[in-house]
Parts: structure tokens; sequence; C-alpha cells
């Protein structure tokens, strides 16, 4: 199945993305920076939070993209919470649901043909699932003596950090890291690999195949 904007026979057609996020928005912010340097072609068409207070949402209205705030706390249990963020993107024309800091599972229910992209700090299966996330994961790997940490773009599905994966990349651990130093190399190539992965499907290079996803050749893209 060939997952990605339908490609267009002159260029690459911008696809219309939600950003969801719950954090600090450092993952939001440099997609903005990628689109605004026309290096990928895509519109933040809303940003959703499910922190009121997450300074991701001040980036977001900073940029003058509409801010939906679906507060997790305002929900009894995650199934609720989940069908509302389901509910309220659904009211959106999306391409694509993109993951920034999101600490929730999704829902996809209406939102079952959408595909929804994840990046996460480590190279799964390591160091991932429910609790592992931000520098937790660095802590644990630094505490375990890994020699080779990364960075994972995925797909989406019901599960935590278990959605066939798109791209990967190594990040050498040194003997003086520290979480903060090991964050730092590590968020350096998510911001690199998070729109270079949003771009392949906007080119419609992405195919997945059961738990694989085969990155076509511009060319075949086409076809
Ligand atoms: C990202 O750096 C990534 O590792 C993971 O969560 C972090 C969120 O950071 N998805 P921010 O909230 O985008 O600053």
């Amino acid at each position: 199945m060939r997952v990605g904007a339908p490609d267009t026979m002159e260029n690459t057609r911008i696809i219309s993305a939600a950003v969801l996020l719950s954090g600090t928005g450092s993952t939001l912010q440099n997609l903005i920076g990628w689109i605004a340097a026309g290096k990928l072609p895509a519109k933040i068409a809303v940003v959703l939070s499910s922190k009121p207070d997450a300074y991701g949402v001040t980036r977001a209205k900073d940029a003058g993209i509409p801010v939906v705030i679906v507060n997790r706390k305002g929900f009894k249990n995650h199934t609720k919470f989940a069908q509302e963020v389901n509910d309220r993107l659904a009211k959106f024309d999306l391409d694509l649901i993109v993951l920034a800091g999101y600490s929730h599972l999704l829902l996809l229910d209406k939102l079952r043909n959408i595909p929804a992209i994840n990046i996460h700090p480590a190279l799964i299966p390591s160091f991932c699932g429910k609790g592992f996330y931000g520098d937790k994961v660095h802590k644990a790997v630094l505490e375990q003596g890994i020699k080779v940490t990364g960075v994972t773009v995925h797909f989406v599905d019901e599960e935590y950090d278990h959605g066939p994966i798109v791209l990967q990349e190594a990040v050498r651990v040194r003997r003086d890291d520290t979480i903060a130093s090991l964050r730092s190399r590590v968020q350096r190539i998510e911001h690199r690999l998070y729109p270079e992965a949003i771009k392949l499907f906007a080119e419609g290079r992405l195919r997945v195949e059961g738990r694989k996803v085969i990155i076509l050749p511009l060319s075949k893209s086409r076809k």
C-alpha cells in the first residue's frame, strides 16, 4: 500500500498536516522553520495540544497557526479524551497527523484513513513504549551503558512507539555524555530526520508493506 499524498504530475503537493503536542514544542518549531525555508512541502492546518499551558501552544500562536486544546485533565478516561481528539481533528481536511511530543495514544476512529507519524529518541524497539519518553529514554540509555542510540521516525498504530519504521539514524553515545548532552545530539538528528520523513510522505514515496516501509525513488513514486 503506498502511503502518502497522491503525487501530482508537475511536483510534490503541499500536504495538510495536524501537529499534536503536549510539551515545549521544539519539534513543532523545527517543522515551522523547515516550511518557512521552503524545504518542506507542508502546511500546518492545526496544532492540537493535550495541555492548555504547553509552550508548544505559544509557539503555534506566535506562528499564526490555529490551535485546538483538548485538555486531558478534562476527561475521566483516555478513551473519552482520545475520542474528543479524534472528533476535533476530523473537522480538518488532513493528509497527515504528526505527533510532536504528544504523550497519548491516538484513537484512530474517524481518522483511520489518515496516516499518523511519530518521532522517538531511540532506535525502536529499544527504549520505547509506555513511560519511555524524553529524558527518561536518555537516562535509561546511559544507565545501561549503551554504545549506540539514535532516532526513529515511524507510522503510528494503536500502541506506543510500535508502527512501521520510516527512517532511523544512529547516534554514538560518548563516555562523558550526560542526559543533556545526549539529548542535544539526538535532537539535532531529529530536527533533520523528521522533516525528511514528512517530505518523503509528501512526495508519495513511502510504501507500507506489512511491518516494512519501502522508500521509492522519486521517479517510481509516480506510478
Ligand atoms: C522530541 O524531542 C522527541 O524526542 C519526542 O518528544 C520530544 C518532544 O520535544 N517525540 P518537544 O515537546 O517537541 O520540544
